[in-house]
């Protein structure tokens, strides 16, 4: 039988003091929301509908389909049960487990779901399991009220008698439910207390009342269960995410010499062996094979980076690199660039839309857009690619072992044969061809002496 869940993301996270709801604010490259939906798809559960409000469920959009998950309004938001109520009044009812969530939870993990989703055995009467976690006092989340056999209540905190706020076992959010009891008992919810809301935890006291039980499941590290509520949680979170994510490739054999200074997100594939240098921030579907010495002070984005190579202090979005290939420092590549094995690009080059093959080499200062460089060519220190014509952006094609002195101007679009040559300071506007060489602006071609042979 599937399994599904309601992630509640209504409320627009006050404390946040935000434009941007409080679950697409981001860590780690990914808004809050996308840990809570990636942990519980990888805990099995494949069907996902997400409490949102009129503001935010367009915005939300891109996460749901991400996940294949549908988007319930509630409107207006009276509180966590009234949420659970407008979904699942919203999905057609279903004899299995529901596990419900909160969406501000970025540290939650698969194992935490699949545990708490194993406690519940309605044949067993046991029809409810929550996630609880002992944790310092003080603090706002609900209290677990133990009874015989399991949980009795949960007390929220404004709501809590100065005996249930010394309870230092937290109710984290995080429930699985047998889904006909929950139905049974959800619309009797009632908004008698401090906030006057719904709240979903006063489900505990229903079953209980109509002879069912309630388990807790108590979190290991009750850090993996804090909900983010305002920008300095929400940057503690980052920095515990982030250190596992290190830990998680430290692991796995690369080197991370300052995991402090170190920004990963999910899903890098980093081979072994490779060594990160402080300062560098890896993102988006980045992959880096082995051995190769990435940083210090460097992006990587998008990028695929083959074996053996060395990028520093340099930035790369959306390219590619071969193996042993040296970049930087200080270079950009970008705009889906390729650059094949054993090509050199050093200082102050930019690379846009450009592929580079074996062995070329751009050592210093140079802008190489939308081009196509042929191997073992040398592109001078000064190179431009002239790409723009005020209207459209041209293409420069170059040959196999030319040689473009420096300062060039290619004014595009161009095609420059293999082995060609252009002095220093050529401005050349037309093709030229295999093995010619040119000189001077407008370029013109170097006749060759007497004692010349052509190549
Ligand atoms: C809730 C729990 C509390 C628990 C804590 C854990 C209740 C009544 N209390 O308190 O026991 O310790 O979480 O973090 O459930 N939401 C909606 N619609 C609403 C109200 C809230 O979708 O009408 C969503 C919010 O967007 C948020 C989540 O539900 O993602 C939790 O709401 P929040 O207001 O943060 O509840 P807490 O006061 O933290
Ligand atoms: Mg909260």
């Amino acid at each position: 039988m599937s399994t599904r869940a309601i992630v509640l993301a209504a409320g627009m996270g006050t404390r946040m003091k935000s434009a941007l709801p409080k679950v697409l604010h981001s860590l780690c490259g990914r808004p809050m929301l996308w840990y809570t939906l990636r942990a519980l798809r990888d805990a099995g559960v494949d069907e996902i509908a997400i409490v949102t409000n009129p503001l935010v469920d367009t915005e939300l959009a891109p996460l749901a389909r991400e996940f294949s998950a549908r988007t319930v309004i509630q409107d207006p938001q009276r509180g966590t049960g009234h949420a659970v109520q407008v979904a699942l009044a919203a999905l057609t009812p279903s004899a299995g487990t529901i596990v419900i969530a909160y969406g501000d939870m970025p540290l939650v993990t698969p194992a935490i779901f699949e545990n708490v989703l194993a406690d519940v055995d309605a044949d067993a009467g046991t029809v409810l399991a929550l996630v609880t976690a002992r944790m310092p006092l003080p603090s706002s989340f609900g209290r677990i009220v133990r009874g015989r056999s399991g949980v009795a209540k949960i007390v929220e905190a404004r709501d809590c008698t100065p005996a249930e706020l010394a309870i230092d076992e937290m109710n984290a959010g995080i429930y699985a439910f047998d889904e006909p009891n929950l139905r049974a008992v959800i619309d009797k919810l009632s908004d008698n207390n401090a906030q006057r809301e719904l709240y979903l935890t006063d489900t505990v006291e229903l079953l209980i009342d109509a002879g069912r039980r309630v388990v807790p499941v108590v979190a290991d590290d009750y850090r993996a269960v804090l909900g983010v509520n305002d920008r300095v949680e929400l940057a503690n979170a980052r920095a515990v995410l982030n250190r596992a994510l290190c830990e998680a490739h430290m692991q796995a054999g690369v080197t991370i010499v300052d995991p402090a200074t170190t920004y990963l997100e999910p899903d890098l594939v980093i081979g072994q062996d490779v060594t990160i240098h402080p300062n560098t921030a890896l993102g988006g579907a980045t992959s880096i094979a082995t051995g190769s010495e990435i940083g210090p002070n460097t992006r990587l984005h998008g990028a695929s980076v083959g074996a053996n190579c060395a990028i520093r202090e340099s930035v790369v979005v959306d390219s590619q690199i071969g193996d042993h290939v040296g970049v930087g420092p200080f270079a950009h590549i970008r705009g889906g660039s390729i650059v094949a094995d054993h090509v050199h690009i050093g200082n102050f080059v930019e690379l846009k839309k450009t592929a580079m093959h074996a062995h070329a080499k751009a050592g210093h200062l140079a802008y190489l857009g939308d081009g196509i460089i042929g191997a073992r060519t040398n592109i001078g220190a000064g190179t431009i690619f002239c790409n723009y014509d005020g209207k459209n952006k041209n293409t420069t094609t170059i040959g196999a072992d030319a040689f473009i002195g420096s300062n060039s101007s290619l004014v595009a679009p161009i095609t420059i044969g293999d082995g060609a040559l252009t002095g220093a300071g050529t401005v050349a506007i037309r093709d030229i061809a295999p093995g010619e060489r040119v000189v001077g602006n407008p370029g013109r071609p170097l006749p060759r002496t007497a004692h010349e042979t052509v190549p």
